[in-house]
Protein backbone atom coordinates (compact mmCIF):
# COMPACT_ATOMS: atom_id res chain seq x y z
CA UNK A 1 0.00 0.00 0.00
CA UNK A 2 2.86 1.93 0.57
CA UNK A 3 4.01 1.91 -3.09
CA UNK A 4 0.31 2.73 -4.06
CA UNK A 5 0.65 6.11 -1.76
CA UNK A 6 3.41 6.69 -3.35
CA UNK A 7 2.43 6.40 -6.73
CA UNK A 8 -0.37 8.42 -6.61
CA UNK A 9 -0.23 11.64 -8.02
CA UNK A 10 -1.70 13.73 -5.30
CA UNK A 11 -2.45 17.58 -5.08
CA UNK A 12 -1.92 19.36 -1.61
CA UNK A 13 -4.88 21.69 -0.46
CA UNK A 14 -3.96 22.75 3.25
CA UNK A 15 -0.21 23.65 3.75
CA UNK A 16 1.03 26.33 5.72
CA UNK A 17 4.45 27.42 4.39
CA UNK A 18 5.83 28.16 7.90
CA UNK A 19 4.58 25.04 8.94
CA UNK A 20 7.01 22.91 6.79
CA UNK A 21 10.06 24.79 8.40
CA UNK A 22 12.25 21.85 8.91
CA UNK A 23 14.78 22.58 12.32
CA UNK A 24 17.56 21.91 10.43
CA UNK A 25 16.90 24.89 7.75
CA UNK A 26 15.76 26.70 10.79
CA UNK A 27 19.31 26.56 12.74
CA UNK A 28 20.70 26.94 8.91
CA UNK A 29 19.17 30.35 8.42
CA UNK A 30 19.15 31.72 12.09
CA UNK A 31 23.22 31.01 11.95
CA UNK A 32 23.01 33.32 8.70
CA UNK A 33 20.72 35.97 9.72
CA UNK A 34 22.79 36.00 13.04
CA UNK A 35 19.90 35.19 15.15
CA UNK A 36 20.01 33.02 18.38
CA UNK A 37 17.23 30.25 18.67
CA UNK A 38 16.32 29.73 22.14
CA UNK A 39 17.48 26.01 22.06
CA UNK A 40 20.61 24.01 22.06
CA UNK A 41 20.43 22.12 19.27
CA UNK A 42 18.01 20.56 16.33
CA UNK A 43 17.24 17.64 19.23
CA UNK A 44 16.21 19.84 21.66
CA UNK A 45 13.90 21.88 19.33
CA UNK A 46 12.27 19.17 18.07
CA UNK A 47 11.62 17.63 22.14
CA UNK A 48 9.65 20.87 21.91
CA UNK A 49 7.29 20.00 19.96
CA UNK A 50 4.55 18.06 22.03
CA UNK A 51 1.07 20.22 21.76
CA UNK A 52 -1.56 20.00 24.15
CA UNK A 53 -3.77 22.08 21.80
CA UNK A 54 -3.82 24.14 19.17
CA UNK A 55 -2.64 27.57 20.65
CA UNK A 56 0.32 25.65 22.25
CA UNK A 57 1.58 24.61 18.68
CA UNK A 58 1.07 28.47 17.22
CA UNK A 59 3.25 29.64 19.96
CA UNK A 60 6.47 27.64 18.93
CA UNK A 61 5.10 27.87 15.02
CA UNK A 62 5.00 32.07 15.60
CA UNK A 63 8.73 31.58 17.05
CA UNK A 64 9.87 29.70 14.76
CA UNK A 65 9.15 32.02 11.53
CA UNK A 66 10.99 35.17 13.72
CA UNK A 67 13.95 33.50 11.68
CA UNK A 68 12.90 34.14 8.38
CA UNK A 69 14.41 38.12 7.71
CA UNK A 70 15.11 38.26 3.57
CA UNK A 71 13.51 37.17 0.47
CA UNK A 72 15.88 34.37 -0.15
CA UNK A 73 14.99 32.81 3.32
CA UNK A 74 11.21 32.42 2.17
CA UNK A 75 12.94 30.93 -0.94
CA UNK A 76 14.60 28.55 0.45
CA UNK A 77 12.04 27.67 3.15
CA UNK A 78 9.71 27.33 -0.29
CA UNK A 79 11.87 25.36 -2.50
CA UNK A 80 13.02 22.45 0.07
CA UNK A 81 9.02 22.06 0.66
CA UNK A 82 8.54 21.98 -3.05
CA UNK A 83 11.59 19.57 -3.17
CA UNK A 84 9.53 17.27 -1.02
CA UNK A 85 6.52 17.60 -3.17
CA UNK A 86 8.99 16.18 -6.04
CA UNK A 87 9.84 13.32 -3.40
CA UNK A 88 5.90 12.65 -2.86
CA UNK A 89 4.63 12.99 -6.00
CA UNK A 90 2.53 15.89 -5.34
CA UNK A 91 1.59 17.20 -8.68
CA UNK A 92 -0.19 20.77 -7.68
CA UNK A 93 0.05 22.29 -4.38
CA UNK A 94 -1.89 25.44 -2.91
CA UNK A 95 0.69 26.61 -0.73
CA UNK A 96 -0.88 29.58 2.13
CA UNK A 97 1.46 31.93 4.54
CA UNK A 98 0.63 34.32 6.83
CA UNK A 99 1.62 37.75 5.93
CA UNK A 100 1.27 39.21 8.95
CA UNK A 101 3.24 36.83 10.87
CA UNK A 102 6.34 38.61 9.27
CA UNK A 103 4.92 42.49 8.50
CA UNK A 104 3.82 42.75 12.17
CA UNK A 105 7.84 42.45 12.57
CA UNK A 106 8.73 44.65 10.00
CA UNK A 107 9.50 42.55 7.26
CA UNK A 108 8.03 43.97 4.07
CA UNK A 109 4.70 42.19 2.24
CA UNK A 110 7.45 41.86 -0.56
CA UNK A 111 10.28 39.69 0.64
CA UNK A 112 8.04 37.07 1.50
CA UNK A 113 5.52 36.99 -1.34
CA UNK A 114 8.65 37.25 -3.97
CA UNK A 115 10.79 34.51 -1.89
CA UNK A 116 7.47 31.69 -1.88
CA UNK A 117 6.26 32.78 -5.66
CA UNK A 118 10.05 32.75 -7.21
CA UNK A 119 10.31 29.15 -5.75
CA UNK A 120 7.28 28.44 -6.78
CA UNK A 121 7.92 29.37 -10.66
CA UNK A 122 11.30 27.32 -10.40
CA UNK A 123 9.69 24.27 -9.13
CA UNK A 124 6.98 24.57 -11.39
CA UNK A 125 9.56 24.85 -14.27
CA UNK A 126 12.10 22.12 -13.03
CA UNK A 127 9.95 19.63 -11.82
CA UNK A 128 6.59 19.82 -13.18
CA UNK A 129 4.77 21.28 -9.92
CA UNK A 130 1.83 23.33 -10.73
CA UNK A 131 0.89 26.04 -7.89
CA UNK A 132 -1.12 28.39 -6.04
CA UNK A 133 -1.03 30.42 -3.09
CA UNK A 134 -3.47 31.34 -0.37
CA UNK A 135 -3.24 34.58 1.84
CA UNK A 136 -4.13 33.61 5.08
CA UNK A 137 -5.08 36.29 7.43
CA UNK A 138 -4.28 35.72 11.15
CA UNK A 139 -8.11 35.41 12.62
CA UNK A 140 -6.13 36.52 16.54
CA UNK A 141 -5.65 39.99 14.72
CA UNK A 142 -8.43 42.86 14.37
CA UNK A 143 -10.30 43.10 11.20
CA UNK A 144 -8.56 46.03 10.66
CA UNK A 145 -5.09 44.28 10.65
CA UNK A 146 -6.68 42.44 8.09
CA UNK A 147 -7.62 45.04 5.58
CA UNK A 148 -4.10 46.48 6.24
CA UNK A 149 -2.79 43.38 5.10
CA UNK A 150 -5.35 43.45 2.26
CA UNK A 151 -4.24 46.61 1.09
CA UNK A 152 -0.30 45.69 1.38
CA UNK A 153 -1.21 42.86 -1.23
CA UNK A 154 -2.50 44.92 -4.06
CA UNK A 155 0.15 44.87 -6.34
CA UNK A 156 0.84 40.92 -6.14
CA UNK A 157 -2.66 40.71 -6.60
CA UNK A 158 -2.46 38.46 -9.56
CA UNK A 159 0.05 35.86 -8.12
CA UNK A 160 -2.19 35.36 -5.28
CA UNK A 161 -5.27 33.52 -5.78
CA UNK A 162 -7.52 33.15 -2.75
CA UNK A 163 -7.34 34.09 1.18
CA UNK A 164 -7.71 31.66 4.06
CA UNK A 165 -8.45 32.22 7.90
CA UNK A 166 -6.14 30.46 10.23
CA UNK A 167 -4.33 30.89 13.71
CA UNK A 168 -6.05 30.48 17.02
CA UNK A 169 -10.15 29.44 16.15
CA UNK A 170 -11.74 29.53 19.72
CA UNK A 171 -13.43 33.27 20.55
CA UNK A 172 -12.10 33.99 16.61
CA UNK A 173 -15.25 33.42 14.60
CA UNK A 174 -15.98 34.24 11.25
CA UNK A 175 -18.05 36.73 11.43
CA UNK A 176 -15.30 38.51 13.17
CA UNK A 177 -13.98 38.90 8.97
CA UNK A 178 -16.98 39.06 6.81
CA UNK A 179 -16.38 42.85 5.91
CA UNK A 180 -12.79 42.13 5.06
CA UNK A 181 -13.78 38.81 3.11
CA UNK A 182 -16.04 40.72 1.08
CA UNK A 183 -13.65 43.25 0.35
CA UNK A 184 -11.47 40.43 -1.07
CA UNK A 185 -14.00 38.60 -3.22
CA UNK A 186 -14.99 41.92 -4.91
CA UNK A 187 -11.10 42.31 -5.60
CA UNK A 188 -11.42 38.31 -6.83
CA UNK A 189 -10.11 36.46 -4.24
CA UNK A 190 -11.21 32.92 -3.55
CA UNK A 191 -12.49 32.91 0.36
CA UNK A 192 -11.29 29.78 2.12
CA UNK A 193 -11.23 29.43 6.07
CA UNK A 194 -9.98 26.90 8.58
CA UNK A 195 -13.66 26.28 10.76
CA UNK A 196 -14.51 23.19 12.58
CA UNK A 197 -10.77 22.61 13.52
CA UNK A 198 -10.86 23.79 17.66
CA UNK A 199 -14.33 25.14 16.96
CA UNK A 200 -18.28 23.74 16.85
CA UNK A 201 -20.21 23.56 14.26
CA UNK A 202 -21.55 27.09 13.85
CA UNK A 203 -18.25 28.28 12.66
CA UNK A 204 -18.30 26.20 10.11
CA UNK A 205 -21.86 27.58 9.63
CA UNK A 206 -20.62 31.09 9.97
CA UNK A 207 -17.85 30.06 7.39
CA UNK A 208 -20.29 28.81 4.94
CA UNK A 209 -23.21 30.93 4.89
CA UNK A 210 -20.94 34.46 6.31
CA UNK A 211 -17.76 34.05 4.15
CA UNK A 212 -19.45 31.82 1.16
CA UNK A 213 -16.11 29.61 1.38
CA UNK A 214 -15.42 27.45 -1.37
CA UNK A 215 -13.61 25.21 0.67
CA UNK A 216 -13.56 24.55 4.23
CA UNK A 217 -9.88 23.78 6.09
CA UNK A 218 -10.06 20.76 8.58
CA UNK A 219 -14.05 20.72 9.50
CA UNK A 220 -13.79 18.10 11.20
CA UNK A 221 -17.03 18.97 13.88
CA UNK A 222 -19.70 19.36 11.41
CA UNK A 223 -19.72 15.66 11.95
CA UNK A 224 -22.04 16.95 15.46
CA UNK A 225 -25.02 18.29 13.42
CA UNK A 226 -26.88 16.46 10.80
CA UNK A 227 -28.05 19.30 8.90
CA UNK A 228 -24.86 20.60 8.48
CA UNK A 229 -23.48 17.52 7.02
CA UNK A 230 -26.19 17.90 4.21
CA UNK A 231 -25.77 21.27 3.65
CA UNK A 232 -21.92 21.03 3.16
CA UNK A 233 -22.51 17.96 0.89
CA UNK A 234 -25.54 20.11 -1.09
CA UNK A 235 -23.36 23.00 -1.46
CA UNK A 236 -20.61 20.43 -3.11
CA UNK A 237 -17.71 22.00 -0.73
CA UNK A 238 -14.76 19.37 0.27
CA UNK A 239 -12.65 19.24 3.94
CA UNK A 240 -9.14 19.33 3.57
CA UNK A 241 -8.96 16.94 6.32
CA UNK A 242 -5.18 16.74 8.19
CA UNK A 243 -4.90 13.55 10.05
CA UNK A 244 -1.73 13.49 11.87
CA UNK A 245 -2.26 17.16 12.61
CA UNK A 246 -5.59 16.45 14.48
CA UNK A 247 -3.47 13.68 16.32
CA UNK A 248 -0.71 16.05 17.27
CA UNK A 249 -3.18 18.74 18.47
CA UNK A 250 -5.46 16.71 20.57
CA UNK A 251 -8.82 17.25 17.92
CA UNK A 252 -8.56 13.63 17.93
CA UNK A 253 -7.61 11.02 20.90
CA UNK A 254 -5.36 9.32 18.53
CA UNK A 255 -5.17 8.31 14.69
CA UNK A 256 -7.16 4.57 15.18
CA UNK A 257 -10.06 7.15 16.11
CA UNK A 258 -10.00 9.74 13.43
CA UNK A 259 -13.24 10.27 12.12
CA UNK A 260 -12.36 10.41 8.36
CA UNK A 261 -13.80 6.83 7.31
CA UNK A 262 -17.14 8.04 9.25
CA UNK A 263 -17.03 11.28 7.65
CA UNK A 264 -16.52 9.54 4.02
CA UNK A 265 -19.42 7.04 5.04
CA UNK A 266 -21.74 10.04 5.61
CA UNK A 267 -20.66 11.30 2.17
CA UNK A 268 -18.73 13.94 2.70
CA UNK A 269 -15.60 15.44 0.04
CA UNK A 270 -12.34 14.87 1.42
CA UNK A 271 -8.92 15.26 0.78
CA UNK A 272 -5.95 14.71 2.79
CA UNK A 273 -2.75 16.82 3.87
CA UNK A 274 -0.28 17.36 5.95
CA UNK A 275 -1.13 21.24 7.59
CA UNK A 276 2.23 21.90 9.04
CA UNK A 277 4.69 18.71 8.26
CA UNK A 278 7.50 19.72 10.20
CA UNK A 279 5.73 20.41 13.24
CA UNK A 280 3.60 17.41 13.09
CA UNK A 281 5.78 13.86 12.03
CA UNK A 282 4.97 13.93 8.48
CA UNK A 283 4.23 15.02 4.68
CA UNK A 284 1.13 14.30 2.60
CA UNK A 285 2.26 10.12 2.56
CA UNK A 286 2.96 10.27 6.38
CA UNK A 287 -0.55 11.25 6.50
CA UNK A 288 -1.87 9.09 3.99
CA UNK A 289 -0.02 5.49 5.46
CA UNK A 290 -0.86 6.50 9.14
CA UNK A 291 -4.50 7.04 8.13
CA UNK A 292 -4.53 3.81 5.95
CA UNK A 293 -2.73 1.91 8.60
CA UNK A 294 -5.24 2.56 11.22
CA UNK A 295 -8.25 2.98 9.32
CA UNK A 296 -7.64 -0.04 6.91
CA UNK A 297 -8.53 2.12 4.30
CA UNK A 298 -9.14 0.46 0.62
CA UNK A 299 -7.28 0.96 -2.40
CA UNK A 300 -10.51 2.62 -3.82
CA UNK A 301 -11.34 4.76 -0.68
CA UNK A 302 -7.04 6.04 -1.52
CA UNK A 303 -8.03 6.55 -5.05
CA UNK A 304 -11.01 8.77 -3.75
CA UNK A 305 -9.49 10.89 -1.44
CA UNK A 306 -6.35 11.69 -4.12
CA UNK A 307 -8.96 12.48 -7.12
CA UNK A 308 -11.04 14.65 -4.87
CA UNK A 309 -7.14 16.76 -4.18
CA UNK A 310 -7.50 17.67 -7.58
CA UNK A 311 -11.47 17.75 -8.69
CA UNK A 312 -11.83 20.72 -5.69
CA UNK A 313 -8.05 22.26 -6.28
CA UNK A 314 -8.05 26.07 -7.77
CA UNK A 315 -6.00 24.76 -10.44
CA UNK A 316 -6.56 25.50 -14.20
CA UNK A 317 -9.07 23.05 -16.08
CA UNK A 318 -5.32 22.42 -17.95
CA UNK A 319 -3.99 21.15 -14.86
CA UNK A 320 -6.68 19.17 -13.77
CA UNK A 321 -7.37 17.39 -16.70
CA UNK A 322 -4.15 15.93 -16.62
CA UNK A 323 -4.70 14.13 -13.74
CA UNK A 324 -8.72 13.57 -14.12
N1 LIG B 1 -4.97 25.77 12.50
C1 LIG B 1 -5.02 27.09 12.61
N2 LIG B 1 -4.02 27.87 12.27
C2 LIG B 1 -2.91 27.32 11.80
C3 LIG B 1 -2.79 25.95 11.68
C4 LIG B 1 -3.88 25.13 12.04
O1 LIG B 1 -3.88 23.89 11.97
N3 LIG B 1 -1.56 25.72 11.18
C5 LIG B 1 -0.97 26.92 11.00
N4 LIG B 1 -1.78 27.89 11.38
ZN1 LIG C 1 -4.06 24.68 8.77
Amino acid sequence: MEEFIQNMPKAELHLHIEGTFEPELMFEIAQRNQISIPYASVEELKNAYKFSCLQDFLDIYYQGAQVLQHEKDFYDLTMAYLKKCKEQNIRHTEIMFDPQTHTERGIPFESVLTGIHNACLDAQKEFGISFVLIMSFLRHLSEEEAFKTLKQAEPFKDKIMAIGLDSSEKGNPPLKFVRVFQAAVEQGYIPLAHAGEEGDADYIWQAIDLLQVHRIDHGNNCITDRNLVEEIIERDLALTVCPLSNVALKVVPNIDKHPLKIMMQLGLYLTINSDDPAYFGGYINENFNAIQNSLDLSRWDLYTLAKNSFVYSLASFDEKSKYL
